[in-house]
């Protein structure tokens, strides 16, 4: 995202929680596109509650910055039923999914409504905000949550920004690791690249959502048929698989207590 907007000469400035990974992002950008202006904010988004704390940030780093476009990007993933899941795992995603895009969006937005042209603001939100998933309950709720949060704030301030929610199908990135060097093998998983130039043209179309590339618009399509929702919630062999662990794991615990 932040290449192709480099590309077409915005400044680019970056807020993540790892500051020699942002710096490193940067020097990549830089060395493309040498008249760009870099900036690195470091922040610990899991960590901000409220927007008092956002508002501060926003004081302490982007304050003086004429912020054309808004990327709400910042997520993590969650793959566990939800009762087996860590209360702190869950309260992670809860927080950053579920609070930065609306916190940040309210501590930035007087300052965009104030500038003279247009701006845009994108919010990634993903397919799974359309589809309740076994296993994955507390992150769709979270991007149903931004969906429907930035698909509001569209025709709210439409005078003045474009606000478009992006709910990519799966995209090869390091979200899709599953912490032992796996990655989620799908043949609708596109490139960020891709996915981002198919975005951005819906963008320029002035549209409130957008899945992005082609193969994610054949997922939202699967995605929003009955059958595959049934397959999914009901029968698949990911979900029988994690039934019957769950069932010997509940037996196993049951036995002692009988005895
Ligand atoms: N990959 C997919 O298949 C897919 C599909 C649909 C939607 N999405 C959404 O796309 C967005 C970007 O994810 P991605 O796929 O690009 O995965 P990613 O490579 O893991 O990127 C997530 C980004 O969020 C940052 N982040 C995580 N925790 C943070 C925190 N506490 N404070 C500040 N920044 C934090 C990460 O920083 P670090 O690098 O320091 O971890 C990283 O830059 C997410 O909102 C995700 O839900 C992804």
């Amino acid at each position: 995202m932040c290449n192709q907007l480099a590309q077409q000469g915005f400044n680019i400035c970056i807020v993540s929680r790892n500051e020699a990974k942002i710096k490193e992002k940067l020097a990549e950008i830089n060395a493309k596109h040498p008249d760009v202006q870099t900036k690195c904010v470091a922040a610990d988004l899991g960590k901000l509650t409220t927007i008092a704390q956002y508002k501060a940030l926003v004081a302490e780093h982007l304050n003086d910055i004429d912020i054309g476009y808004l990327a709400l990007n910042a997520g993590i993933g969650i793959s566990k039923i939800f009762d087996k899941a860590d209360d702190s795992v869950v309260e992670d995603v809860m927080v950053l999914n579920g609070l930065h895009v609306v916190y940040l969006a309210k501590a930035l937005l007087p300052q965009m409504l104030k500038r003279e042209t247009r701006s845009a603001i994108v919010i990634t939100s993903s397919v799974a905000s359309y589809l309740p998933l076994v296993g994955g309950s507390v992150y769709s709720a979270t991007k149903a949550l931004e969906r429907l949060f930035g698909v509001s704030l569209h025709y709210e301030t439409r005078h003045k920004i474009d606000v478009l929610v992006y709910t990519p199908g799966y995209v090869n990135t390091k979200l899709l690791d599953d912490g032992k060097g796996k990655r989620t093998e799908s043949a609708l998983r596109c490139e960020p690249e891709d996915g981002v130039r198919a975005m951005h043209k819906d963008l320029v179309r002035g549209r409130p959502t957008s899945c992005g590339s082609i193969k994610h618009s054949l997922t939202m399509m699967l995605v929003n048929s009955s059958i595959v929702q049934y397959f999914l919630l009901n029968a698949s062999p990911k979900k029988q698989a994690d039934e019957k662990k769950r069932e010997s794991e509940e037996s196993s615990i049951k036995e002692p207590l009988i005895n």
